[in-house]
């Protein structure tokens, strides 16, 4: 096939007249190179149009982040290096053999000759520039949503599988423990006053008050024990149950505030709501035994971290709907403008055990399971914004109906 056949069937010079191709022909050279070779790299000047006429060539460009994303392969016949020729600016991606390739090349300043030459032809020309960019802008924005998508997949798979763990293990230490606190109730039951009174030798007695003493104190720790035992189950959403049910969104929220009213008075909270008109309308088909553990699982919070040592301070609480894949979703907000979170903690808030109040009683597990309910009763979504001094902000987002179905998938 000859140069002039071959810029014939290249679709950016659909609308060139014989005489033109002719003109390109003679405006241009051939270019040979070999397999892995870079054509020019994003930055470089640009000074010409490659035409391929043999072999492949890999087109890459930056995401936002930096980082190389391949953005195109192109192959006999296409074309490319057309629109830093136009503006004559800087390239705009990188571009590599792929096998070894023949080129047709074409200069700028022959190209812009051609193109001043003819109106109609510059504004195909801009036209096929223009369907260009979009396509290539569009495939970086689609791999960038694919990214976000696996990244926030995996941070929800790696709590779930960090919570069953948590639960896992509280499950497995519970029969050990069960036979500790049989044997202990076994040593206080049968050390009975009466059996005591009856040790003559007063070194035995010793011992046996000091075993009792013992054995009651194993007991009330294997109480506490159990308690958290309790409390790591909980963490896996798997471990509780909540039965779905139908009712006005608006009306489960304010049962769960009035629950709330009587602790917010004594620590000096005010809750606020602002609900978007018209959401009081809007039923849930949910979980109100999981919303109402999800919402005072943030006042408690709010109460001991965000308004420390009693001092108070507002709570307020948003609602409003929205659509998300053409699905009706609620955007539940608890804000509060108290002492917030430093930045190198934010991330690690839903961590299972992550607490700054160990020593006030705190566990690390509330916010981890309220992003297990979250993300897999509810199916939804939760983020946090936080500013030291400032406050804090969780939102939660959610589907006004949850499928049972949808609750086993996840
Ligand atoms: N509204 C808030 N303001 C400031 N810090 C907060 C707020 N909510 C959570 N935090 C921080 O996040 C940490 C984790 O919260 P999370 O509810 O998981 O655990 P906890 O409250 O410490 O323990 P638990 O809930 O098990 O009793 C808290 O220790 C606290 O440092
Ligand atoms: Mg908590």
């Amino acid at each position: 096939m000859s140069i002039s056949e071959v810029l014939k069937s290249v679709p950016f010079f659909d609308h060139f007249t014989d005489t033109q191709i002719d003109d390109l022909v003679h405006m241009g050279r051939p270019l040979k190179t070999e397999a892995d070779q870079v054509l020019f790299q994003m930055g470089d000047l640009a000074d010409s149009l490659y035409v391929i006429l043999n072999g492949c060539v890999r087109v890459y460009g930056k995401d936002p982040e930096g980082k190389p994303v391949e953005l195109s392969t192109l192959r006999k016949g296409q074309f490319f290096g057309e629109l830093a020729l136009v503006d004559g600016g800087t390239r705009s991606a990188t571009v590599r053999t792929g096998e070894p390739c023949e080129f047709f090349v074409i200069e700028r300043s022959n190209f812009m000759r051609l193109l001043s030459a003819s109106p109609e032809l510059l504004s195909d020309v801009l036209a096929g520039i223009t369907s260009k960019i979009k396509s290539s802008n569009e495939k970086i924005f689609l791999e960038m949503l694919e990214k976000q998508r696996l990244q926030s997949q995996m941070e929800i798979d790696r709590h779930r599988s960090l919570s069953e763990m948590v639960a896992g293990v509280a499950h497995e230490i519970n029969t050990p423990l069960g036979i500790v606190n049989v044997t202990a109730s076994m040593i206080t039951e049968n050390l009975t006053p009466d059996l005591l009174a009856r040790a003559t030798d007063p070194e035995l007695k010793y011992v046996l008050e000091d075993i009792q003493e013992a054995a009651q104190l194993m007991l009330s720790n294997i109480a506490r024990a159990n308690k958290l035992i309790q409390s790591f189950k909980s963490v896996s959403v798997n471990q509780i149950m909540d039965t779905l049910e139908t009712g006005l969104f608006v009306q489960l929220i304010q049962e769960v505030i009035d629950l709330f009213k009587i602790k917010a008075r004594q620590a000096h909270l005010s809750l606020e709501t602002e609900f978007e008109p018209g959401v009081e309308l809007l039923a849930w088909t949910g979980y109100p035994g999981y919303l109402s553990q999800i919402l005072m699982n943030f006042f408690s919070n709010i109460e001991r971290y965000a308004y420390p040592a009693g001092v108070g301070g507002r709570i307020l609480v948003k609602l409003s709907s929205f659509e998300r894949d053409n699905k009706p979703f609620f955007r539940l907000v608890v804000q509060d403008f108290g002492k917030g979170i430093p930045k190198e903690d934010v991330s690690r808030v839903f961590d299972v055990f992550f607490t700054t109040g160990r020593g006030q009683g705190g566990t690390g597990l509330g916010m981890s399971i309220v992003h297990n309910l979250v993300t897999s009763a509810l199916h939804g979504s939760i983020t946090l914004d936080s500013e030291l001094g400032q406050g804090t902000t969780v939102t939660v987002e959610f589907p006004h109906q949850i499928t049972p179905q949808e609750h086993l998938a996840g």
